[in-house]
């Protein structure tokens, strides 16, 4: 099984990383958008990032080289021809088993069905097409292009060809691909998620300040940032859902929402995106921490 050409679903934070990875590793790319102007956001960034890679002489290959491989579009005509698709749209199962259900059809039946997702059932999205033995899980990590792992999640139906090319294709990628079996979290939010969870709940018990724990996990552990840097980085909305996700499935306390981040989520902070979560980072040289309005009295 040979990869050519690779279908990326969804343009924003993960989808765009996803389809610069591809096409500065040789692949031909088209990103499907719902309208032109998420498929320019995206291609903004990419174009953005490429230049930073540039500069660092970290690219084997003019800028230009690399976008001259990468198309968008809104028509699901268009990804007829790819050899695998990689879906990265919102994390939602009903939104995610629509858009597969819509290109099954269209995409040629040799094609591999990827999710990105984080924590959805890969089963359970796969079962919306004709090719449960095609599909499985890719999930990336953030930033796409600076970080190396890649998790390929297996169900019980997919063929072992299947997981082996896109082992390979995870390598090509200049990955580091990690085997997974398809339950909620994979691996690293399975050790992640109870860890970010914990952090929030020694805040809310008093242990320490936002940039205190940040800067024990960071000096102490080696950590590349504190869990407060990392949730507000990652999305507290998006770590949210998958805390659901994965108290619903393992019913353990150590996956539960903290009462904070529901709040938190709800009030609109979302973190480094929405300009205000753990930290306000009006001015993101110097993010400022938000201890005095989240933990009040
Ligand atoms: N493309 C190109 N360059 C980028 C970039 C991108 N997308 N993002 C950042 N950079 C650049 C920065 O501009 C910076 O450039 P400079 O040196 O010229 O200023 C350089 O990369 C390094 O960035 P930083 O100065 O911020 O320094 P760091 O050494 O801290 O590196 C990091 C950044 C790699 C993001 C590092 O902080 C890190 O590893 N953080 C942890 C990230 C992490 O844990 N991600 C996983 C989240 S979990 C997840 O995604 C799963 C999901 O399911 C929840």
């Amino acid at each position: 099984m040979t990869i050519k050409k690779v279908g990326v679903l969804g343009c924003g934070l993960m989808g765009s990383g996803i389809a610069q990875v591809s096409a500065t590793a040789g692949f031909d790319v088209i990103s499907l958008e719902v309208d032109e102007k998420f498929i320019e956001r995206g291609f903004a960034g990419i174009r953005k990032s490429l230049a930073k890679l540039a500069e660092k002489g970290k690219l084997n290959e003019p800028v230009d080289a690399i976008l001259a491989r990468l198309k968008g579009t809104t028509r699901k005509e268009d990804l007829a021809d790819c050899d695998i698709i990689v879906e990265a749209i919102i994390e939602n199962l009903a939104e995610k088993r629509k858009m597969f259900a819509a290109i099954d059809p269209i995409v040629k039946p040799s094609a591999i069905f990827a999710s990105n997702t984080s924590s959805i059932s890969i089963t359970e999205t796969m079962t919306a097409t004709r090719r449960a033995d095609r599909f499985v899980g890719l999930h990336f990590f953030n930033p796409v292009p600076l970080m190396n792992l890649v998790e390929v999640a297996r169900t019980i139906v997919t063929s072992p060809e299947v997981l082996e090319t896109v082992i390979a294709f995870g390598k090509k990628l200049g990955k580091t691909p990690v085997r997974t079996n398809d339950m909620p979290g994979f691996i690293v939010n399975r050790l992640l998620v109870p860890y970010l969870m914990d952090a929030i709940r020694a805040f809310e018990e008093g242990v320490g300040s936002v940039s205190d724990i940040d800067a024990s996990m960071k000096l102490g552990c080696g950590y590349p940032m504190g869990p407060f840097t990392l949730l507000d980085f990652v999305g507290l909305d998006t770590t949210y859902y998958i805390s659901i996700v994965m108290f619903d499935e393992f019913k353990e306390k150590r996956f539960a929402s903290p009462s904070l981040l529901k709040r938190m989520v709800l009030a609109g902070w979302h973190g480094k995106k929405s300009g205000k979560g753990f930290y306000d980072w009006s001015d993101p040289a110097a993010p400022a921490p938000q201890d005095a309005a989240l933990r009040g009295l």
